[in-house]
This record gives structure tokens, C-alpha cells and sequence, in this order.
């Protein structure tokens, strides 16, 4: 079995991850990429049956993601841009959902599962269906649960980003919900039709692909995910990081998307708990996704933005959307005025 490349060898790993949690824009991706030693994507062609074939041992290799070479198809089903980042939301609650019913199962292995995803807000968060919250008053007992839905709120963070020296937007979505261990997360986060969740009616997800559709609007994509300590369930603790892109193969047709993987079995590169916590990377997970193609949604994203996530019952205050001060209202209104 060929060993994992190892982050440490190259790189000091805590530094990297500090610098990696901050990349915003497609010139901070590059100087990472620049650090390490990785295999040009021509000369590694990913093959399946024999994934080892053409590994050079100690580099980093482009994987496709979901280890599919044939994902464009599949990857490009987003019809609007600004729906995966509704759909990288709905993951981000669901993350938050299923580490509270991880930890009830851990208390009481027989706890019956609640029926739907608002029976698990209810029981978990203790709040009231979306539908009640305009019945919410003055009253103390409202404000009780506005105060609460803003805490809750908290853990997960929708920031939209323009650099306004590259003219690039970048979306990122960051929960701190359970995560996935280092080893898991070529399984889950960059999967393709694969789900944890069809047999969890409290969740939404269940095609295994919605979040991937972001790499389709995006130049570059990382993510970074931790799993909560006490749900490791055996797996080392420790942070994933990879950084996601489009390829295209040099005399072909067929693009892919590909993730830098650190073995030949699709494991992502990887650091220490005691590099985690050293970078101060928390549980849950965070996908920045970076030179975000809005198409012709230029002007008023963030109002396409607050609809794409009320249409899909995320609604504020469940969520809290961020964009970056003023250099985003500026673009905006100049795109209102062009
Ligand atoms: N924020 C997250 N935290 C932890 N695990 C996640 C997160 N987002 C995705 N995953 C894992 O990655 C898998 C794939 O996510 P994806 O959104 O592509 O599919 P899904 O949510 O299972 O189904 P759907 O396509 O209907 O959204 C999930 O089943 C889950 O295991
Ligand atoms: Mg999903």
C-alpha cells in the first residue's frame, strides 16, 4: 500500500493551515499550491481499477472528484449560481442536526430518531417551526426565541467576499456542525451519489450531490473539516484540507473536477490534532469557494442570495449571511447603475 504524502514533510504544517483557513482569492490558493510537491495533472490520469498506477510516492496528486473521471456532467446540474450555496447551507444545518442526534445516540443508544427535519429543530434547538416566527411579539417569550435562533444562528456562517483588486467573488460557507475525520472525507465531503443520510428522515439530503455543484461556478474551491472529538467513532482526530478545481486534460474533450488527494485511495491531505488545534481549527466543516461565477447576477447578489436561501426554508435568522463591507455594496450599486 503506498503511504500517504505527508503534509509535515513539506511544509510547517500549523503555519500552512493558518495561511490555508484564510485563502479568499485565487492568488492565496496558488502561493499555497506553490509550497507543495505535486504531480501535473497530465501526467497522472486516474485510473479506477488501479488508482496506485503512475502515483509518484511523496507528491500530491489531482484525484476527480467523487473519483469519477467523468463528473463534469454531473457537477454542472446547477441551473442558477447562487444554488449551491443554498445547498452548501442545507449540508452546514444538517451537520449541525446530526451532531446533536450523534450526541443523544451517545447518551442513550435507543433514542427513537425524530420523524422530520423540523422535529429535530424542535427537539434539539428547542424552536418553533419556521412558520410561527412571524407570530412572534414584543413578549418576552419571543424575544426568548429570536435571542436563541440568533445563537444558533451563529454556527453557521454564509460570507460573500469581493476583492476588488482581482474583481473575483468568493462564497464562504462555514459550519461548526460534527465534520468528518481526516480519513472520511474523500467519502463524504467529495463524493459523488454517495450519502450518509437516506436512512435519516430528520435530514434533507439525499441525492449525495447537491454541495458539489459549486465547483462548477468556481475557480478554485477548499474545504477543511473536523470531526467533533467525541464522535470520532475510532477515526484518528486531526484536520482535512484539499483544494478543488476544473481540469482541462491537454488534447481532450472531456474536463473534470478534480481535488488534490495525498494517496492513491483518495485520501486528502492531512494535519495533527495537535496542528488543528494550533491553527485553531474547530469541528465542522468550511467550503470557500473561490472566483465565484454569479453569471449574469452581477448586480443584487445578496438579494438572490437571501431568496436562494429563504426558498429553501433556511431563512434567516436559521442562518447568518455575511458579505464583506463596503467593497460589495459598491459593486453592487455600480452594477444597479451600469
Ligand atoms: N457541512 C458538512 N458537514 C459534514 N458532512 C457533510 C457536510 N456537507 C456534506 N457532508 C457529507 O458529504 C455528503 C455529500 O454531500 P452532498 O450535499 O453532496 O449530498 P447530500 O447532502 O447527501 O444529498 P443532496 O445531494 O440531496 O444534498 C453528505 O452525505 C455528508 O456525508
Ligand atoms: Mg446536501
Amino acid at each position: 500500500m503506498i503511504e500517504p504524502t505527508n503534509l509535515a514533510s513539506y511544509v510547517p504544517t500549523a503555519t500552512f493551515l493558518t495561511h490555508a483557513i484564510k485563502a479568499t482569492t485565487s492568488f492565496d490558493i496558488e502561493a499555497l499550491l506553490a509550497q507543495l510537491p505535486i504531480t501535473p495533472e497530465d501526467e497522472y490520469i486516474y485510473d479506477e481499477e488501479n488508482p496506485d498506477l503512475g502515483w509518484q510516492r511523496g507528491k500530491f496528486h489531482w484525484m476527480p472528484v467523487g473519483r469519477e473521471r467523468g463528473n463534469a456532467g454531473r457537477i454542472k446540474q446547477a441551473n442558477q449560481p447562487v444554488n449551491p450555496i443554498a445547498e452548501r447551507a442545507i449540508n452546514g444545518m444538517e451537520a449541525i442536526i446530526e451532531m446533536a442526534r450523534q450526541r443523544e445516540l451517545l447518551a442513550d443508544a435507543s433514542a427513537l430518531a425524530p420523524p422530520t427535519p423540523r422535529g429535530a429543530v424542535e427537539r434539539y434547538f428547542n424552536l418553533p417551526p419556521l412558520d410561527q416566527l412571524p407570530k412572534l411579539d414584543d413578549s418576552e417569550v419571543s424575544k426568548g426565541v429570536r435571542a436563541k435562533a440568533r445563537e444558533l444562528a451563529k454556527q453557521l456562517r454564509v460570507r460573500l467576499i469581493f476583492d476588488k483588486t482581482a474583481r473575483e467573488f468568493t462564497v464562504a460557507i462555514e459550519d461548526d456542525g460534527i465534520g468528518q475525520a481526516p480519513v472520511s472525507i474523500h467519502r463524504t465531503l467529495l463524493s459523488l451519489g454517495l450519502t450518509t443520510k437516506a436512512d435519516k428522515f430528520y435530514l434533507i439530503g439525499v441525492f449525495g450531490q447537491g454541495g458539489s455543484s459549486a465547483y462548477a461556478v468556481s475557480k478554485y474551491s477548499w474545504v477543511t473539516s473536523r470531526r467533533a472529538a467525541d464522535l470520532l467513532n475510532g477515526e484518528a482526530d486531526g484536520v482535512g484540507w484539499t483544494v478543488i478545481k476544473h481540469v482541462f486534460p491537454r488534447g481532450r474533450r472531456d474536463d473534470y473536477f478534480a481535488y488534490l488527494a495525498a494517496a492513491p485511495d483518495g485520501r486528502v491531505p492531512f494535519a495533527s490534532e495537535a496542528d488543528a488545534d494550533a491553527a485553531n481549527i474547530r469541528h465542522g466543516t468550511r467550503f470557500v469557494h473561490i472566483g465565484y461565477d454569479f453569471g449574469r447576477g452581477g448586480s443584487a447578489i445578496t438579494r438572490q442570495l437571501y431568496t436562494a436561501l429563504t426558498v429553501a426554508e433556511l431563512q434567516p435568522p436559521r442562518c447568518s449571511i455575511k458579505r464583506s463591507r463596503r467593497s460589495l455594496s459598491e459593486y453592487e450599486s455600480r452594477n444597479d447603475n451600469e
